[in-house]
């Protein structure tokens, strides 16, 4: 079975992407073979800011490689280090209905949010499915709200099978569990969008601040609190223990503390828990040129397979 994925590289991870994505991906490298990719070119889409795309890129490496993904194990690489997806992708834009873009949710939800639309904007998930299809993959973990995409990339897959034979693979989507949303620092879901993100490596001084800032209700501190719909305790239950979970459960639904008390707690499980990755990252960031090996040699076994299937597709429609 072969397991692929993108995250694209539009601002530093966050505990949201940590638990909702970046450690499942971590989990499914030990997958017969799984290839996990850096979506620059999809960044593109939104950031035009060359330093800040180029910086993004490569501090997204350092956090996969220093959270744990074994490039001995998971192919890891940038997008636009592969080209023949993107020659992949000319051969599937040509079969793709207008319709089938117009109807995307994503598209629509970011033009809604005043994100300037350009082609390639419309035709994001047309280069999401070369990405899948490109490697032949059969399982591609996903949040919910990328579902519907790799719905489209099977939809375009069938019609190009269907026309000229069996090229394609169909992929199958794997919902990542992040149905228990992570909260952000205001309480609604954590997301870059809503300015209200943790990053996975804030520096210590910010992360404190961070933390001290979560919203809090203001009932008297000797109420009783249900812990399982309070934001500080869905994110200590994230990192905790599960005795430490149970005490801070009890102690939610005995009353009598104070929040104050609860985030400095917070803050210690999530730094202890980070601790290691924080220090591998520190590593990793002293020796680039390791990590940019990394990507180089990921890039050349992702070319080597994309290859093959660009030139299936090819072959199949004429132009080879
Ligand atoms: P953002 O909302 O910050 O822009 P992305 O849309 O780039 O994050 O998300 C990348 C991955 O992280 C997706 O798989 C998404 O489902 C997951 N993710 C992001 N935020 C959260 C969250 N608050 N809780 C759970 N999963 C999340
Ligand atoms: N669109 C995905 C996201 O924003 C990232 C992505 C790009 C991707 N290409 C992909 C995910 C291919 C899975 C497979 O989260």
């Amino acid at each position: 079975m072969r397991v692929l994925s993108g995250i694209q590289p539009t601002g530093r991870f966050h505990w949201g992407n940590y638990f909702g994505a970046i450690r499942q991906y971590i989990d499914l490298q030990n997958e017969d073979e799984s290839y996990y990719f850096i979506a620059n070119l999809h960044s593109l889409t939104t950031i035009d800011d060359k330093q800040k795309l180029a910086d993004l890129t490569m501090d997204a490496a350092l956090d996969l490689l220093a959270l744990g993904l074994d490039p001995t194990k998971a192919i890891l690489f940038n997008q636009s280090d592969v080209p023949e997806v993107s020659e992949l992708c000319w051969l599937l834009m040509t079969q793709t209905p207008m319709g089938l873009l117009e109807r995307c949710v994503s598209y629509k939800d970011k033009i809604a949010k005043g994100i300037s639309s350009n082609a390639g904007l419309f035709t994001y998930p047309v280069l999401m499915s070369a990405d899948i299809l490109a490697y032949d993959s059969n399982v591609v973990p996903v949040g919910q709200d990328q579902v519907q995409h790799i719905e489209v990339c099977r939809d375009i897959a069938r019609s190009f099978n269907h026309k000229y034979g069996e090229v394609f693979v169909l992929p199958e989507p794997k919902v990542l569990e992040s149905a228990a949303k992570v909260p952000g620092t205001d309480g609604e879901k954590m997301s870059k969008s809503y300015d209200n993100t943790i990053e996975i490596f804030e520096e210590p001084g910010k992360l404190k601040k961070k933390v001290m800032r979560i919203s809090t209700d203001s009932r008297p501190m000797e109420d009783a609190k249900e812990p399982d719909t309070d934001p500080i305790y869905q994110l200590f239950s994230l990192f905790a223990a599960d005795e430490q979970r149970e005490q801070m459960a009890t102690l939610y639904r005995t009353g009598g503390f104070g929040y104050g008390e609860v985030k400095k707690q917070l803050l210690e499980v999530a730094s202890d828990y980070f601790a290691d990755a924080r220090q591998r990252r520190t590593e990793l960031a002293a020796d680039m040129e390791y990590v940019r090996d990394i990507l180089a040699a990921g890039a050349a076994k992702a070319r080597k397979k994309s290859g093959e299937v660009l030139l299936r597709a090819q072959e199949a429609c004429g132009v080879k």
